[in-house]
């Protein structure tokens, strides 16, 4: 993929529309491609590896290949074919068949030039804030939160416009029933590794049950299924969504079910989270830094959820279903932090403790 050269094959045989013994190549219907662009990777760390060319295009090829349609082709074709402009239009594919299932091998996507990822932009307003001393997060002048405000606008139509595209249901008592399970039995495997989270293995149990008792039905539909801050970009027009592939960890089948679409919502206020706490990590412990930290974060998980009621639901009004996917988001952050990243471990378990011992008010 280094090879500019070979490379820009790739965009030839896709603008062609060439078939090989194994591969397919095709551009999206309409689709009129430029070919001999130079190209060059992208350098941010990925889990797939992208290419892009001439700043018009952008090919994501799929590192893990898993049976069937890709997701994240999936997904672009359906917010395409409903008209949403907070994705960059899907232009091509490339795919096959392994072992006789047909698979995806690549995305074609324009390329949005000029854009910032949510997570730099966040960061940079932390960054911000912790070099002001005494302002709080409204008063610093990189305050994220009508930006926050947007994104939440932009997921909330995302939202609106999968479910108008493939569909919503109902979670019924034993897909309800499955999902509370879940959460139990990955909370049961993480306590029994991680000491850390046994001292709220209680609440959140407590919490997962409390999902059985809600008295709202819960609706489910096609969701992103990844979202955090670096999976936004912002353009000079609006906030756009990327790489609908889902959760990388989860076999595809399970990743292309409906699923309620506040645990997109979760992802982002966790990622805000994260953004708000993680340049404090290796700082001497200051109160009043932890204080204005947390500011922040109130901030923009409020200004999220404004932005994305003024479209869908307010996800607020669910507080049970929120609580347990943010819970069962931040157990899954906790595992990871443990293994991977301990220094930043207190990020999640704090967002853990802060979550448990506010429950009470939010059972329902
Ligand atoms: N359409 C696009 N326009 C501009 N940059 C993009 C686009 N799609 C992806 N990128 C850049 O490439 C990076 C990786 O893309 P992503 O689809 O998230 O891949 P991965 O599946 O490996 O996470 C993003 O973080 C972003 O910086
Ligand atoms: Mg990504």
């Amino acid at each position: 993929m280094l090879d500019p050269d070979l490379a820009g094959r790739l965009v030839e045989l896709i603008a062609a529309g060439a078939h090989t013994d194994e591969l397919t190549f095709a551009a999206e219907p309409g689709v009129e491609l430029e070919t001999g662009l130079s190209s060059r990777p992208v350098t941010t760390e990925q889990s797939n590896t992208s290419l892009i060319f001439g700043n018009l295009y952008i090919l994501k090829l799929f590192r893990r290949i898993s049976p069937g349609l890709s997701a994240d082709v999936e997904l672009h074709r359906a917010l395409r074919d409903v008209g949403s402009t907070h994705i960059a239009n899907p232009l091509g594919s490339i795919s096959g068949d392994l072992d006789g299932k047909p698979v995806t091998y690549g995305m074609l996507q324009d390329f949005l030039d000029n854009t910032a990822d949510g997570w730099a932009m966040a960061e940079g307003s932390v960054r911000d804030l912790i070099g002001e001393a005494d302002l709080h997060a409204s008063e610093v002048g990189g305050d994220f939160a009508s930006e926050a405000y947007r994104l939440g606008e932009a997921v909330a139509n995302v939202h609106h416009d999968l479910a108008l595209s493939l569909g919503t249901a109902q979670l019924d008592r034993a897909g309800l029933e499955r999902t509370v399970a879940t959460m139990h039995r990955r909370l049961d495997k993480m306590v029994a590794t991680i000491a850390e989270l046994a001292d709220y293995a209680g609440p959140l149990h407590s919490a997962y049950d409390a999902l059985l008792t809600v008295g709202y039905p819960i609706a489910v539909q096609r969701i992103h299924g990844d979202l955090h801050l670096g999976q936004v970009l912002r353009t000079l027009n609006g906030w756009v969504l990327i790489d609908f592939e889902g959760e990388p960890a989860r076999p595809l089948p399970e990743r292309s079910a409906y699923m309620s679409p506040l645990q997109d919502v979760a992802g982002m206020l966790r990622s805000f989270d994260y953004a708000a706490r993680h340049l404090l990590v290796g700082l001497a412990p200051d109160p009043q830094l932890d204080y204005r930290a947390n500011e922040w974060a109130e901030r923009n998980r409020g200004a999220f959820c404004d932005g994305y009621a003024s479209v869908g639901l307010d996800p607020r009004e669910q507080p049970a279903l929120l609580r347990a996917l943010e819970l069962d988001k931040a157990v899954y952050e906790v595992a990871y932090e443990h293994n991977n990243r301990p220094t930043w471990l207190p990020i999640p378990l704090g967002s853990v403790a802060r979550l448990a011992s506010d429950g009470a008010d939010s059972q329902r």
